[in-house]
């Protein structure tokens, strides 16, 4: 059993959702076939009190609607920038931890849809912006819109642990950022120094001159230092085995953001948990989506002993899913 799960849509707006009718509600007991009140996360309402209220229905879903696209920037060959303007109640969603949108070209079926991450969101000017990197057909059809496209959200399921992001309070919190990943670090950045808590991001450039992320660091005020992670074979470098060490003895850190593929989240936090078990690990939500509403499956990972869980709505505790062979 994962120790740790939660409902990213639990009592917000698009709770209770189409898992309940089904009886597969996450968090919800009665909702989930059985008998007693037994839920998981209190989130301030009873899901199963506002499923009768509604009639036995979900409350409203999620739908495409179309945006004009106000600057498209080629930060590489094969990464683009959008800035996109929506509406107000729209980019206040999305200037949540973890936020991201499906994404589609107008002329597109649905099957194209992708789930992009939000770099930051303007909620002065209602503007969001995000980076795609063209890595197949669905960010390829991406790249062809000009002035519109289509955006389904909010979604806010795109960091794990984001419990252990919103509970540090006068802080610190080191970022560990590789590609493209970076971009949810970014907006993730600006809520935990809202919450007065100091940020150290350790930024890869990967295959580029400089990552795109770093002038967004700088202007969040957080200290960021350029770094190359991995060797030829892969595995993290000693000089910077030694250089977080000394980074965690010194800013002794509550919790560790990794931001990059799974296998970095894997080789990030074994060795850091190797260092100190008591660190809290967030991490950027890789899964691949389809329908972002816990239907298709296709987000499902499974835990130890095979229990399934949909990561694109469920959160999980980064620990029992990257920590290999230790028991915590
Ligand atoms: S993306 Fe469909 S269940 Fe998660």
């Amino acid at each position: 059993m994962f120790r740790y799960v939660d409902c990213i849509d639990a009592g917000s707006v698009y709770c209770p959702c189409e898992l309940a009718t089904k009886g597969e509600c996450i968090i919800c007991s009665q909702l989930h076939g059985k008998e007693f009140c037994d839920c998981l996360n209190w989130k301030g309402t009873c899901i199963y009190q506002e499923y009768i209220w509604n009639g036995g229905k979900s409350n409203k879903t999620r739908e495409f609607r179309k945006y004009s696209i106000i600057n498209k920037e080629y930060l590489r060959d094969d990464i683009l920038k959008l800035d996109i303007k929506v509406t107000k109640s729209l980019s206040r969603n999305l200037n949540n931890l973890g936020s991201f949108v499906f994404l589609k070209n107008e002329k597109d079926i649905d099957p194209y849809s992708i789930p992009i991450s939000i770099l930051d969101s303007d909620v002065v000017n209602n503007v969001i912006s995000v980076v795609i990197k063209k890595q197949g057909i669905k960010s390829k059809a991406i790249f062809e819109c000009e002035k519109e496209i289509l955006v389904k959200g909010p979604y806010w399921n795109g960091i794990q642990g984001q419990k252990y992001l919103k509970e540090l309070k006068n802080s610190s919190c080191l970022i560990l950022c590789r590609g493209i990943a970076s971009a949810p670090a970014v907006l993730a950045a600006k809520k935990i120094i809202k919450n007065n808590n100091e940020v150290y991001v350790m930024l890869d450039r990967g295959r580029s001159r400089e990552n795109f992320a770093k002038p967004y660091f700088i202007s969040l005020g957080c200290n960021v230092e350029d770094v190359s992670f991995l060797d030829y074979s892969g595995e993290l470098k000693e000089q910077y085995k030694f250089e977080i060490e000394k980074l965690l003895k010194k800013w002794n850190f509550k919790t560790v953001l990794s931001a990059g593929s799974d296998e970095f989240h894997v080789k990030m936090i074994n060795f850091i948990y190797n260092i100190d078990k008591y660190i809290n690990f967030a991490t950027v939500n890789n899964t691949t989506m389809c329908c972002g509403e816990g239907i298709c499956g296709s987000c499902i990972i499974k835990g130890k002993n095979n229990e399934k869980i949909r990561a694109c709505k469920q959160q999980y505790d980064p620990k029992e899913v990257f920590l290999r062979g230790i028991s915590k």
